[in-house]
């Protein structure tokens, strides 16, 4: 494939719609492609493409990632629904391929085995009639492709897929011709490259391959490079595309912002000084300077960007302009994961709405514009003005801190957080840049609002620190985690924190402190920890928070807070139990809407509405959708 840079956006855009879906999903999924591919892209591989896993018994039910049954390829119109990515990416100037998953675990294995200490479901062991089939699987799903149009072939051996598995000597423990030595482990994927490149061809064939899986018991780099190199000295592959992560633990393969960007690709380094063909890393790659800094140090030929173009359409465009400052940066957050596989929500990105909108374009300019006043500068008042805005509104911003962000502001001050400032100040370039006016420190009440006279009011006043009612709440070793994090209130020894919230603030707070040498141990009353977090994200701060020494308590809630004790109950047994020798105790125990404006403008004769935090404290996604939703409106 001839390239017109060095920019590929690996598999990530099927839960914005599933190609092989709804007509409607199906054109989300082209759409979100094509706009990718007209900004500048120059290799996407984007088309997610389930291997037909009919090997099960009747009547068992495969549950997890890929545990698709029928395969797309065995389903009338895949042709033409393959036909559909490729000619909108085609359309943009990029080349298209697809990537074959056969996600392994559930209900597949070569041994009955996971490298995975977070599931403990055992899986079904292949035998060869079953290889057999999923092989020619493969060389028929390849043939289909093939039949498109399509430009390359991908196999993803990589996040506990089924090829993974049987190379790992973690998870391959057979002693027929598919394990029992290095050459063996190798054999079914060097079987599937063969059909594949058999029945496929014209099409570029690589590998998406973990560099070390970073497992006990699994291959390491070494081993790794020692599966590339005999795959390639056999002509199997075209490319090697070098990945770390797992999907679970820490690094997972879709590693957050508690790691540095890129901080394997050194790995490919050493992948493409054993190979002859080219080598790919992805991986945190967040920033089109960070891209660059990979190929300039000879680390990898091509550079994979998935989330970062999420956050921004436009980045390629934007990046070859010398435009880099108007890249919206991904904050690493997960969201765009999460909010799908954890909550069954809708697609969403935490800091670009209109991800996964592409179809629509963007909002409309107004005819008639209205004069609006956003009050509260966090991410849902910052999005609003700046949508508002650009949609031709006349727009102000009235924020009662001396500083914009809200929580936003807030969390950003723990270290691994430092892209929430990224992101803020990007917001307010962009306010800037539209001329929205901005007024810091200005508290904004009923008189105030009214007195300025504007068409319309957005409160996004946020949230106040929810405080639990456990006696002895008020004593004053008790302190706000905002204010820790703020500086604000300090705390030393030995600290428990409350934890009431699901997502991350509670692990923030804790590894912050943890960090700080204090002793830290994390109570919650849910029987997990930070429900809320997917399994993408969940190890990072969980393996901060151990690292530093910290505890964690599930299934306690606290009953009494003394001056030097925590008492605890079991949440279903209450059976007591006492943290004894605390100095400190820190509440994150998440926000409580801060609606008082909203509630005294509703009857005055101004259309008022209220949006974010101060209408159910939730996710920055939360927030910017509904600030989406509302500026699509005025
Ligand atoms: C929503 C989402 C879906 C993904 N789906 C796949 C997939 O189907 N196959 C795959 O190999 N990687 C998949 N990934 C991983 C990405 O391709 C990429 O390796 C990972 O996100 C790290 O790169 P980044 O830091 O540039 O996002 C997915 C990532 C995201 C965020
Ligand atoms: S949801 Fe978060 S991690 Fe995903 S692309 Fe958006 S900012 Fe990045």
């Amino acid at each position: 494939m001839q390239l017109r840079n060095r920019i590929m956006l690996p598999p990530h855009g099927r839960l914005v719609g599933d190609p092989f879906g709804s007509d409607a999903a199906a054109a989300r999924h082209a759409a979100y492609w094509e706009r990718r591919s007209r900004s500048g892209a120059a290799w996407i591989c984007g088309l997610n493409v389930f291997i037909d896993n009919q090997v099960v018994i009747p009547g068992f039910e495969p549950s997890g990632l890929g545990a698709t049954e029928r395969g797309p390829a065995r389903r009338p119109g895949f042709g033409a629904r393959v036909r559909r990515y490729v000619d909108a990416v085609h359309a943009g100037g990029a080349v298209a391929s697809a990537q074959l998953i056969l996600q392994g675990g559930m209900p597949h294995s070569p041994s009955g085995l996971l490298a995975n200490h977070a599931d403990n479901q055992v899986p079904h062991v292949l035998d060869a009639r079953e290889i057999a089939h999923l092989v020619a699987e493969y060389g028929h799903t390849a043939a289909e492709l093939a039949a498109t149009g399509l430009d390359g072939i991908e196999l993803h051996a990589n996040h506990e897929d089924l090829l993974q598995l049987f190379l790992s000597p973690a998870t391959n423990h057979r002693d027929d011709a598919y394990g029992g030595s290095f050459e063996a482990r190798l054999s079914l994927v060097a079987e599937i490259l063969e059909v594949v490149r058999a029945n496929a061809p014209a099409c570029t064939v690589g590998l998406r391959l973990n560099a070390d899986e970073l497992f006990e018991g699994g291959y390491d780099l070494e081993g790794g490079i020692r599966i590339a190199t005999a795959l390639e000295a056999r002509g199997l592959v075209d490319y090697v595309h070098c990945v770390v992560g797992n999907n679970w633990g820490d690094p997972s393969y879709v590693q957050t912002h508690h790691h540095r960007p890129a901080a394997w690709s050194w790995m490919a380094a050493r992948y493409r000084e054993a190979l002859a063909v080219p080598v790919i890393y992805s991986g945190r790659v967040d920033d089109p300077g960070v891209a660059a800094t990979i190929v300039d140090q000879g680390h990898a030929d091509v550079v994979g960007m998935a989330r970062a173009m999420f956050a921004d359409g436009d980045l390629v465009e934007k990046a070859a302009s010398g435009r880099l400052h108007e890249i919206r940066p991904c904050i690493g957050t997960n969201d765009c994961l999460h909010r799908v596989v954890v909550e069954g929500l809708r697609f969403g990105c935490s800091v670009n709405p209109a991800a996964g909108r592409e179809q629509d374009g963007p909002l409309p300019s107004v005819e008639a514009p209205a004069r609006l006043l956003v009050v509260g500068a966090g991410p849902a008042g910052l999005e609003l003005a700046a949508l508002a805005a650009e949609r031709g509104h006349e727009v102000e911003i009235w924020e009662r801190e001396p500083e914009i962000g809200g929580q936003v502001r807030v969390a950003a001050r723990a270290p691994e957080n430092a892209r929430y400032a990224d992101y803020l100040a990007y917001q307010h370039r962009r306010l800037t840049d539209l001329g929205v006016r901005l007024r810091l420190g200005a508290p904004a009440t009923r008189a105030s609002v009214l007195a300025a006279g504007h068409d319309v009011v957005a409160v996004a006043t946020g949230a106040r620190p929810r405080r639990p009612a456990v006696p002895g709440v008020e004593l004053p070793h008790v302190v706000e985690g905002r204010a820790v994090l703020l500086g604000e209130a300090r705390v030393h020894g030995r600290v428990v924190v409350l934890a009431m919230e699901d997502h991350m603030q509670p692990l923030t707070i804790a590894g912050f402190l943890a960090s700080q040498g204090n002793d830290v141990t994390l109570v919650y009353a849910t029987r997990t920890v930070g429900a809320l977090v997917g399994k993408y994200s969940i190890g990072a701060p969980l393996a901060k928070l151990s690292a530093a020494g910290g505890e964690v308590e599930v299934l306690h809630r606290a009953v009494a807070i003394l001056p030097d004790a925590v008492h605890l109950q079991h949440v279903y047994s209450g059976r007591p139990r006492t943290l004894e020798g605390v100095d400190g105790v820190v509440l994150a125990c998440g926000g409580v809407a801060e609606s008082t404006l909203y509630h005294e403008l509703r009857d005055a004769d101004v259309d008022v509405h209220v949006l974010g935090d101060a209408y159910a404290p939730r996710r920055i996604s939360f927030a910017t959708r509904q600030a989406y939703e509302l500026a699509a409106r005025l």
